[in-house]
């Protein structure tokens, strides 16, 4: 009752009312929903729960929206077509419902944003939330009223295209940014003229694909499951999050759309959702090729019944669901309860009262704010994982600007862009021969795109290397390389873009690498011919001026990796909360000096990979600055923590450098005994803590035994006894430690 409570306060503050204001303005809105179901036929009814994708469908669209058997529309983004449709649905359906539009705004409609994971590695909830208000309002601007974000897929698997969309391996790090982003596209309230419905997706599961091949199945088991998967689904909810989509995956045998004890008991009857819950892309339909349904009338009956309130695209339920109906294969009262779902959130989004989008307004589409929000966030996404001296460059020094990605203005925007355009983005090149003109650079792409395996310029490049005081290199992956069914197997540097790297090191020059891309790449084998690396996950429209802020020490690198970088794509699946073996390592022979004919337990019996170890190349939570920090004196407020108390921790942070600079703090604990095993680290908390140069703060977290309960053997959460161990440090394999007890 009391986490109720809390939610419904945390709910009510998040669309800016207090308790009662809410409870009057939800009373007035049943009422409404209420009186107006009462009024729709079962055919209007069915209609509402029915998506089409608009790109699919002729000019008869008009006559069955006319008719009530639409409730939404995917993928229509010109303002004036929206006013015409929403004109139809208002004025000449039956009951005037109005429609609404769905679009996959995943990180900016036209002001691109870093994807997704980079914006993870900002560790920057307002850094995501700024994001999505910016999307909101470009997208509100076309008429656009949903977006299908955040997804909140936890992936640990870099070879699945999809890790790009995601917010990273950690559930508390996802759960903190899906939460903000919700906020940036929801707004004060959903009503507002400038805030769009999110959506968080998908439900549940689908980043554990199999080998990460996409839409492969996945076998969480129902602890991983509660403890890892659902967290940060429930944190979007509890922030607000008007709708749901559920995945393509079967998880155990099951597919999402056809699984109720998800849709049901865990989102409906324990998170108390009220909003309404959307199939994936034809997600229901496929439930026959994964073998679950026999037809789609099958299929309409199994996702009614678990609970599907809208299904995108594939039209079972105008095909059937009246049937099912009539033969009690599905009750009425459900389907009263999917429209009301639906309806609810037409409702708070003010779409009753005005559905249409003012043409007349003035654009703030790729207005200065929203590029310099861009900006800020591809700073904030950018990780410096290796600087031996000679970042930041300085601006007498002449640059030899080498590789694709210096000038890919389509591939530097990332995937799930429909909206950006390349003619608004700014590259590195661009912004060289715009903002940073006084800069002596010489310019030699090379590679045309990333898979370009033409190797007859790298002479260009060498001389280029050679007429220059340093190398800067730009590789990566092209856009079309991630996202949705553009999973890998190998996921080096693509092409001969590491052989070009070690032609430009063969010149002796100092070799700087910008790495762009929609994953962690294996990027051992290209280390050792870069003195530095800065790596951006795909970085947006102003990717390349962030870019060059950071090269030249306008800008100080901050960004965390919020994905472990394996070493080989064989580690895979390595992540920093694993639980521990019976046989942790100890020691690691190297492959050479294993000795021919060893015995058989020679090596020690643990668990390690022969060829690569146990350890990844960098830890989550691994990325440098151009300041140096300490940490000192870890305290904790108590040792003994009573159960539902609390303690605080304190730490100090020194910049011992002579640059200013931004240090995202940690802080993890392990349980040492549990009922079930628990993660050899968890991240509970981070901090930005900005510091002068020379400059000393002691920083404080607090953690409850709330924030240490989770779904233990009995299946219930809850914080158990026991000794725990605590650590503050800079990324998840450092770290000052302290131990505590909870009694
Ligand atoms: C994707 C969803 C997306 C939907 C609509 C599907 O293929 O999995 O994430 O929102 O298409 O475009």
């Amino acid at each position: 009752m009391k986490k109720l409570l809390i939610a419904l306060s945390l709910f009510c503050v998040s669309f800016g009312l207090n308790a009662q204001q809410k409870s009057t303005e939800d009373a007035k809105m049943e009422k409404f929903i209420n009186d107006l179901l009462k009024k729709m036929t079962l055919d209007e009814k069915i209609g509402q729960m029915n998506q089409l994708n608009w790109g699919d469908i002729s000019d008869s669209i008009k006559t069955r929206v006319r008719n009530g058997e639409i409730g939404s529309f995917l993928n229509i983004y010109d303002p004036v077509q929206v006013n015409e449709m929403q004109r139809v649905a208002i004025e000449e359906s039956p009951n005037k419902i109005p429609l609404i539009i769905g679009r996959d705004v995943i990180h900016g409609l036209k002001t691109i944003f870093p994807i997704p994971l980079g914006q993870a590695a900002s560790f920057n909830p307002q850094v995501v939330e700024n994001g999505a208000r910016v999307a909101a309002i470009e997208s509100r601007e076309k008429g656009i009223t949903w977006t299908f974000a955040p997804m909140l897929d936890i992936s640990r698997d870099a070879r699945w295209g999809r890790i790009a969309e995601s917010l990273g391996e950690d559930p508390y790090l996802a759960g903190e940014l899906g939460a903000a982003m919700v906020r940036g596209f929801q707004g004060k309230s959903l009503s507002d003229p400038t805030s769009i419905a999110a959506c968080v997706k998908h439900f549940i599961g689908y980043g554990a694909a199999e080998g990460g091949r996409d839409y492969n199945t996945t076998n969480i088991p129902i602890h991983l499951l509660r403890n890892v998967y659902l967290h940060p689904f429930q944190k979007a909810v509890e922030a607000g999050a008007a709708t749901l989509m559920t995945s393509f995956n079967d998880n155990d045998g099951i597919p999402a759309s056809g699984n109720g004890f998800l849709l049901k008991d865990i989102l409906r009857n324990e998170w108390k959702f009220d909003g309404f819950v959307v199939s994936d892309w034809e997600s229901m339909r496929e439930m026959i090729p994964h073998g679950f349904a026999k037809d789609r009338k099958d299929v309409a009956m199994i996702s009614a019944n678990a609970g599907i309130d809208m299904e995108m695209v594939s039209e079972t339920y105008p095909d059937y669901l009246k049937e099912l109906i009539n033969e009690g294969k599905v009750s009425m009262t459900d389907v009263d309860n999917y429209v009301r779902n639906i309806l609810r959130v037409k409702y708070r989004l003010g779409l009753f009262t005005n559905p249409y989008v003012d043409t007349k307004k003035a654009s703030a589409t790729y207005s200065k704010e929203h590029l310099q929000t861009a900006r800020e966030a591809a700073i904030q996404s950018a990780i410096l994982l290796k600087n031996e001296n000679v970042l930041p460059l300085k601006e007498t020094q002449k640059i030899a600007v080498i590789g694709p990605m210096a000038d890919a203005p389509h591939d530097q925007m990332g995937t799930w862009v429909f909206d950006g355009e390349k003619a608004h983005t700014v590259t590195p090149l661009k912004a060289l021969q715009t903002e940073y003109k006084n800069i002596n650079y010489v310019y030699e792409p090379v590679l045309k795109y990333s898979r370009d395996k033409n190797t007859s310029d790298f002479e260009k490049a060498k001389k280029a290397a050679e007429s220059a005081d340093v190398a800067v290199v730009f590789l990566g992956e092209e856009s079309i390389l991630s996202g949705e069914a553009h999973s890998l197997s190998n996921i080096n540097l693509i092409g001969v873009q590491s052989e070009l790297l070690k032609a430009v090191k063969s010149t002796g020059k100092p070799v700087v690498v910008v790495i762009m891309a929609g994953r962690p790449l294996t990027i051992e084998r290209d280390l050792p011919y870069a003195d530095a690396v800065l790596y951006n996950f795909h970085p947006g429209t102003m990717g390349g001026p962030a870019i060059l802020d950071l090269l030249y020490g306008k800008a100080n690198p901050s960004g965390k990796l919020p994905v472990t970088f394996v070493r080989e794509v064989g580690q895979i699946p390595m992540y920093y909360n694993h639980n521990n073996t019976g046989r942790p390592p100890q020691w690691i022979p190297k492959l050479e000096d294993i000795a021919i004919e060893a015995p058989q337990t020679s090596l020690g019996n643990t668990s390690f990979y022969l060829d690569s170890g146990d350890k990844p190349l960098y830890p989550f939570g691994y990325g440098l600055s151009y300041s140096k920090f300490e940490y000192s004196n870890l305290a904790l407020s108590t040792t003994e923590l009573a159960m539902g108390g609390s303690l605080t921790a304190k730490v100090t942070i020194k910049n011992t450098s002579n640059v200013d600079g931004t240090e995202v703090a940690q802080l993890y604990v392990r349980d040492l005994v549990g009922s079930i095993v628990r993660p050899v680290k968890e991240l509970k908390g981070f901090q930005r803590v900005s510091l002068k140069a020379g400059e000393s703060k002691t920083i404080e977290f607090k953690i409850s035994t709330d924030d240490l309960a989770f779904w233990g053997r009995d299946l219930t959460k809850k914080a158990e006894q026991g000794d725990f161990d605590l650590w503050i440090g800079t990324n998840s394999a450092d770290g000052l430690k302290a131990k505590f007890v909870v009694k």
